[in-house]
């Protein structure tokens, strides 16, 4: 398993690749079949957001050894518009593209962190994790 991946991110295409490169890490941690499963559609939605709101950007997978075990990590980056109100983007059902609006809360619950850095103008980085062990 390569320690870091980077994924580049343009299109629906790519949101699949890194959707399937998360699983695979997700097996190689030791992930459950469950925990496989809600890693792969965290980073599909954080990865999708990528392509509709700033066009392209990257995701960087990663095992860290955390606190005495391994967690996977995900940070999705972009140079897009940037995110005015992070908290209100975090509230389910907000969206400006008149859809779910549930894409990155539901990626924080899916996950056992996630946090956003943005800046309007500059970009969005969103980084996620979530620990091999199961306790969160
Ligand atoms: N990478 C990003 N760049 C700019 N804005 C973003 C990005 N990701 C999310 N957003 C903003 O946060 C809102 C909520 O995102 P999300 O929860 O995925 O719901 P949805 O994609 O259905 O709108 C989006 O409508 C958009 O305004
Ligand atoms: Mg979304």
């Amino acid at each position: 398993m390569p320690a870091q991946e980077r994924i580049h991110i343009a299109d629906d295409f790519d949101v699949v690749t890194a959707r399937s490169r998360a699983k695979d890490m997700a097996v190689a941690l030791g992930f459950s079949r469950t925990d496989q499963t809600l890693i792969a559609a965290a980073i599909s939605e954080i990865a999708r957001n990528i392509v509709v709101y700033a066009g392209e950007g990257d995701v960087v997978l990663r095992a860290e050894h955390d606190r005495g075990r391994w967690a996977l990590v995900a940070v999705a980056s972009d140079d897009g518009p940037g995110i005015p109100d992070v908290d209100r983007a975090l509230a389910d059902g907000y969206s400006t593209a008149g859809s779910l609006g549930v894409g990155l809360p539901g990626a924080r619950r899916l996950m056992d962190a996630l946090e956003v850095d943005s800046e309007v103008g500059r970009g969005t980085t969103v980084t996620m994790r979530k620990w091999a062990d199961g306790r969160g």
